[in-house]
């Protein structure tokens, strides 16, 4: 089947083939001109042509092929959510007060919260119970124009319980109803009762790893480099031994001080190092250095109260950075659309900036089912895409209470949301 996408308004699509850093962030030169037809074949797009050519091309051919109106709406990439965690169970809501009453993410964890209070909880329910809490997480993200989600383990913390939650994932990546899924192993996320650091880390090397590695349900590896979670030797013999299993690499970092995970990200070369928040100057020339994305994560600042992310001085750089949800029990947003909202209104970021942020730049430290190009509007690359409710591409990071979007076509498929303002179906 073909899909005719005619009558577009602006198309943003970022047909580049890297990151793109600097004053580049603002080029509009990605920006094709209204009037345009995306053409889709099965899951692909095959060509972008002048509206009026596609029409006399494929008009006659009512059989094989769609031909859908846009009246002149906007359409952008399909957004890739680069950092989840989407698998958990329970709930932590009642940590809220806590946080207000100036208890530390810290002392919350050592007071019986934190991600072990979610490992007691998510331990107790079934894969069945857990897919169905992920899977509704997972269209909402679509709802919210996500095409693409990369989650990760990490409240199994044990053998068992991590294969759990990362075949959890690979049932949500089977389901071509949902944005495709992407798997990380993140055992070394907190250290479980019974075990310290030093044993925790052992065991993580002797027996977690290796099981992973052999049940191929995980594409990278994660650590939470944090002081007080995971040192730096610890984090460094993990993700050493990682590599060698043939994971890719990622990392939590400087979430709460600047604890030395910048340079560790530079030094391994990993794929990204996220949070980044107060990581130094230094560091994040390392970084750049070492071409690691920077992965700012605008949820979590947004929910612990604390300052916003430094996202000039790494533009300045012209290092490439990212952004994501981070959806977790502590920072429930699955929106990109308001995480783009921060940054926009509380950092001074140019829409298109945060736009190439989760969609173009995502796509390097993300990988779809089968390695297909995506966050790009552009003949070869899978047929992600979202079309805004509005005639203005701006517009995708202006509603953070609603979705921006009319549609979604995910791997081809058009999803209409009927909870959009001005839905595509009655116009
Ligand atoms: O990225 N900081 C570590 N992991 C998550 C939080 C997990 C949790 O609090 O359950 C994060 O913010
Ligand atoms: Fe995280």
């Amino acid at each position: 089947m073909r899909t005719v996408l005619y009558n577009s308004g602006p198309i943003v699509s970022f047909d580049v083939k890297q990151p793109v850093v600097g004053d580049d962030l603002s080029n509009e030169e990605w920006i094709l001109d209204e009037g345009k037809a995306i053409i889709i074949e099965a899951d692909t797009i095959v060509n972008i042509q002048d509206s009026q050519e596609a029409l006399n091309d494929y008009q006659s051919d009512s059989k094989t092929t769609q031909l859908i109106d846009m009246a002149g709406r906007a359409i952008i990439p399909g957004l890739i959510d680069s950092h989840t965690h989407l698998v958990w169970g329970g709930d932590r809501s009642r940590e809220v007060r806590l946080k207000q009453q100036g208890y530390s993410y810290a002392e919350i964890a050592r007071l019986g919260g934190g991600i072990n209070s979610t490992v007691a909880m998510t331990t107790k329910l079934s894969d069945a119970e857990l897919f169905r809490l992920s899977k509704r997480r997972a269209q909402i993200a679509l709802e919210n124009g996500t095409t693409h989600i990369e989650t990760k383990s990490g409240y199994g913390l044990c053998n068992d319980g991590e294969l759990k939650l990362l075949r959890v994932a690979a049932m949500l990546n089977e389901d071509d109803s949902l944005p495709s899924v992407e798997s990380t192993w993140m055992g070394a996320h907190a250290i479980p009762d019974g075990h310290n650091l030093e044993s925790y880390t052992e065991d993580i090397v002797r027996n977690q790893l290796p099981m992973v590695a052999q049940s191929g349900l995980a594409r990278s590896a994660d650590v939470f480099c944090e002081p007080g979670w995971f040192g730096i030797e610890e984090t460094k013999t993990i993700l050493i031994e990682s590599r060698k299993l043939g994971l890719d690499l990622r990392m939590h970092i400087d979430e709460f001080c600047d604890g030395g995970g910048g340079s560790l990200a530079a030094e391994l070369a990993v794929e990204t190092a996220d949070h980044a928040h107060y990581t130094n100057a230094e560091a994040r020339e390392r970084m750049k250095d070492a071409s690691v994305n920077t992965g700012f994560l605008p949820g979590t600042p947004y929910n612990l109260g604390t300052d916003w992310p430094d996202i000039k001085s790494v533009t300045a750089l012209e290092s490439p950075w990212t952004i994501a949800t981070d959806f977790n029990p502590n920072n429930q947003v699955l929106s990109l659309p308001f995480a783009a909202s921060c940054i926009v209104q509380r950092c001074g970021i140019d829409p298109l900036a945060a736009l190439a942020a989760c969609t173009v730049n995502a796509s390097f430290i993300t990988q779809t089912k089968n390695s297909h190009r995506h966050g790009v509007i552009a003949p070869g690359a899978v047929a992600n895409l979202n079309i805004l409710s509005s005639n203005q591409w701006e517009s995708w990071c202006l509603t953070p209470g609603h979705t921006p979007f009319d549609a979604t076509l995910v791997g081809g498929e058009l999803r209409i949301n009927e909870k959009a303002i001005n839905t595509f179906a009655k116009v």
